[in-house]
């Protein structure tokens, strides 16, 4: 079956191979430097992702890099981002943005979508009441109002150009009457997601969204990008793949979420349509391109 590929193809990597086994012991000299396109500015596919310094961002961001895109990543807080991302960071592949998604004007003035091929939105904030939320930086600010603006933004600033959208969102977001989901929309969090995700799907910008429950593995501090590819679920890397909102894991690792962001960039399969996600003990698909393929083809 041949393949279509919505986004020019990252242009250095041969086909990578699966995540290694965790039980197997590790090699102990450095990891080589990540496949990079010679020209990112030309060549490479142009990633935007918001949200890089979250739990789920900052494994986007390293995996988007080891898989030979370029990055564009959108932070609130420049030191934490040049902490988390090392020497990376402001690379040639690496291009750190300060942006806060609440300030659609601010976004515009910014153009901090322009020239991006693909976006990735981690952003997110509590569900409940916490320090998280100072600033009127709650979900319907962050979940509602700061997606939207993302998605306005990028058919302004990348009209026909941006070839995917991928929205970290949650699983609930179409069940906020049932149990857990009743308890956990209290607030509203689920309720603003699903308008993000609406704001998205009612754009003409191709979007996939990714639905995880609760999220385990991260976030990781103090790191660089080498250290957070070396992260694994241990043994729990199966992965299920729902579409729709009807899968209720008991948890979903970030590494997954993560690997399956960047697997969906590649594959029409994963083009407007919405999943569930969830893992689970057993082996699970990694960063291998094929075992997402098959895990989309069946959702
Ligand atoms: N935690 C769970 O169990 C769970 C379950 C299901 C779904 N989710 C969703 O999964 C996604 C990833 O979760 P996570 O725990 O990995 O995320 P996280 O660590 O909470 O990171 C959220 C990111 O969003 C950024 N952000 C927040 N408000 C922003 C704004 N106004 N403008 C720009 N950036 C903003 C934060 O930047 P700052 O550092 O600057 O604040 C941070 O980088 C989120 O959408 C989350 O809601 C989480």
């Amino acid at each position: 079956m041949t393949r279509a590929c919505p986004l020019p193809p990252p242009p250095t990597p041969p086909r990578r191979s699966p995540r290694p086994d965790p039980c197997r012991p590790r090699r102990l000299n450095p990891r080589p430097a990540p496949r990079v396109p010679a020209d990112p500015f030309t060549q490479g596919s142009k990633v935007l992702v918001v949200g890089s310094t979250g739990g789920v961002g900052q494994l986007v961001v390293a995996k988007l890099l080891d898989a030979g895109y370029v990055v564009r990543a959108v932070t609130r807080d420049l030191d934490a981002a040049r902490g988390l991302f090392g020497s990376q960071s402001d690379g040639p592949n690496l291009e750190l943005r300060v942006a806060d998604l609440r300030d659609a004007d601010a976004l515009a003035a910014s153009g901090i979508c322009v020239g991006v091929d693909a976006v990735v939105s981690c952003v997110g904030t509590t569900a409940f009441p916490s320090a998280r939320w100072r600033d009127d930086n709650g979900p319907e600010r962050t979940d509602f109002v700061g997606v939207r603006n993302l998605v306005n933004a990028v058919e302004a600033q990348s009209p026909g150009r941006c070839k995917r959208f991928v929205l970290v969102s949650s699983i609930g977001v179409e069940r906020t009457s049932q149990m857990p989901f009743l308890i956990l929309n209290l607030f509203g969090v689920l309720k603003h997601k699903r308008a993000g995700e609406l704001a998205l799907m009612k754009s003409g910008v191709p979007f996939t969204v990714l639905r995880p429950g609760r999220l385990t593995d991260g976030p990781y501090t103090s790191y660089d990008i080498n250290t957070l590819l070396k992260a694994t679920s241990g043994t729990r890397r199966a992965v299920d793949l729902v579409e729709g909102d009807t899968l209720t894991p008991e948890e979903t690792s970030r590494i997954a979420v993560a690997d399956c962001a960047v697997a969906s960039l590649g594959t029409q399969l994963a083009e407007n349509r919405a999943f569930c996600l969830g893992t689970r003990e057993g082996t699970g698909p990694g960063n291998d391109e094929g075992e997402w393929e098959k895990l989309f083809a069946s959702a």
